[in-house]
């Protein structure tokens, strides 16, 4: 809500304060020096200097363990000096609706402490509105908001949303959330099967860092996507509801996983889903999107598969699959499928058996795209004031000669060889993980970078809200979100 308040005021005063927000400042201690590496400061935010506590918490009862009290403050410098390594993960901080904001550059969690571990900061558990979060990084290089987004091509873009494709005969299978540590193995398996499919990247959910940071190994997966003939679209940056947050949230969202993406494959998506699948009218969301050029997918198959994530339960989703696609013959009908790379048993066991009961029933695996006949130059639109290089990836040209019988070495590089793009340790092509993985060969082909061993990607054992069904979003709360931000207006207009 303070949140909300702010870029209000800001909307009726004309200052721009973008993401980060000064309002920290009421309680921030000048002492309070936090890694820089975990967190990534607000531009203004560290050098502001604290301005005297404002009584903006007045119409709120103060309660003992509030920090925004005077007495909590006036305590807060000594505990910081004491113990500063300790501060940024001390529990008794909270934060949220009743407690106000995090002191500033630490993270609210969604059970309302102040923290800067993963735990605390990982989007979209964390509370964006009441502390910093992963999701108030941002990636480097230009802004997109100037990328030119006409809407071409005879499929709808937003306000209207695609709920099925058009091409009879066809399933699309799409995957949120990822790239994970998961997806190189759903690369290898849809490689296998020869079948392209749609990725929705969120640019920095559940701890896993941001996609294009050339330390993690989500911009080579991305890179692989391309190359094996999928198509990606944007799933937004962090993964809040758009139907939930403030407008310019709403934007940001979009932004910053096009720079993200922008950086690793020199263009931005025009195909989104929103999380939760929630975009819903009256919102202004589907406005939003497609003002800013973006075609609106949801899907008319959910295989539930965030919920069967276990061996015993998979074969629900199973179910849910064959069940639909046996209930339609392929000469006259087409699937839109949602599922997620972000789950094990969706990678390891779902998606065979999806590819397997389309070959037996005759349907053809396609991307988004192609199920709407929509050119592939349409699914994307170009940076065009940016190089295009890329920082990482497979250097061509290769001085090598391209493998002619499947080995690989000083010699011989398997990029551009129909063996497969990886050179393995024991100098043999090809795309598994055990080529492309562990012991592959950089100056002989393509290589992954292997997902960090604690398996920052995803956590099942933390919940999350990422856990939550792309469909069922919260019609309701809309409402009051809107009313609220009125009455707020209100308020500000009488202050003025
Ligand atoms: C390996 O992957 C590339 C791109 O991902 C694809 O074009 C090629 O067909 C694959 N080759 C084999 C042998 O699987
Ligand atoms: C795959 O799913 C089936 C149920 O459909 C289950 O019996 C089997 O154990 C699962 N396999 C793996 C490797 O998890
Ligand atoms: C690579 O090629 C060079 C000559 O171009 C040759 O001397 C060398 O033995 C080759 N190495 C291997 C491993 O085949
Ligand atoms: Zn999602």
């Amino acid at each position: 809500m303070r949140f909300e308040y702010i870029l209000l005021l800001s909307a009726f005063t004309g200052v721009s304060l973008g993401y980060s927000d000064a309002e920290t400042a009421t309680i921030v201690n000048p002492e309070i020096q936090l890694p820089q590496k975990t967190i990534e400061q607000p531009q203004a935010a560290p050098s502001a200097a604290p301005e005297p506590a404002q009584a903006e918490d007045a119409s709120e009862p103060a309660l003992p363990e509030d920090l925004y009290q005077p007495a909590a403050l006036a305590e807060a410098p000594k505990f910081i000096t004491q113990h500063r390594r300790d501060i940024v993960t001390n529990l008794d901080y909270r934060c949220g609706e009743k407690y106000g904001r995090c002191p500033s550059g630490t993270c609210c969690s969604s059970a309302g402490f102040c923290g800067t571990t993963k735990a605390h900061c990982r989007s979209p558990d964390c509370r964006i509105d009441y502390g910093n979060c992963d999701a108030h990084k941002s990636p480097k290089g230009p802004p997109t908001k100037d990328i030119e987004r006409s809407h071409l091509g005879s499929v709808p873009y937003g306000p209207q949303q695609i709920r099925s494709c058009a091409v009879p005969g066809t399933v699309a299978l799409t995957f949120d959330d990822g790239p994970t540590r998961y997806t190189g193995d759903l690369l290898d398996l849809l490689d296998k099967y020869e079948a392209p499919a749609t990725f929705f990247i969120t640019g920095i959910n559940n701890g896993k860092g941001a996609i294009d940071d050339p330390d993690l190994p989500w911009t080579p997966l991305i890179e692989r996507m391309l190359l094996s003939g999928h198509q990606v679209a944007s799933h937004t940056w962090s993964h809040e509801d758009l139907s939930k947050v403030t407008p310019e949230q709403r934007i940001d969202q979009m932004l910053k996983n096009e720079a993200a993406l922008r950086n690793i494959m020199g263009s931005i998506p025009t195909y989104m889903r929103p999380p939760y699948s929630s975009c819903v009218q009256g919102s202004g969301c589907r406005e939003d999107l497609g003002r800013m050029g973006y075609h609106i997918v949801l899907y008319d198959v959910d295989t539930d598969d965030y919920k069967n994530d276990h061996p015993t339960l998979i074969q629900r989703s199973k179910d849910i699959f064959d069940q639909a696609l046996a209930s339609t013959s392929p000469t006259s009908h087409s699937w839109l499928i949602i599922a997620h790379d972000a789950h094990e048993q969706t990678v390891h066991n779902l998606t065979e058996h999806m590819l397997q009961t389309m070959a037996r029933l005759g349907y053809r695996p396609v991307t988004v795209g192609e199920c709407l006949r929509d050119p592939r130059e349409l699914w994307y639109r170009k940076d065009n004031r940016w190089p295009g290089h890329r920082k990482k990836g497979p250097k061509k040209p290769f001085p090598q000669q391209v493998s002619i019988d499947g080995t690989c070495g000083k010699n011989f590089t398997c990029f551009g060889s129909s063996f497969g793009l990886c050179c393995g340790n024991w100098n043999i092509c090809g795309n598994s993980s055990t080529h492309c993985g562990p012991g592959c060969q950089k100056d002989a082909g393509y290589c992954t970078v292997e997902a960090p061993p604690n398996g920052d990607a995803w956590d099942s054992s933390f919940p999350s809200k990422s856990g939550r069904s792309e469909a069922g979003s919260g019609f309701n709360t809309v409402g009051t979100a809107a009313i609220t931000s009125l009455l707020l207006a209100l308020i500000v207009a009488i202050l003025m």
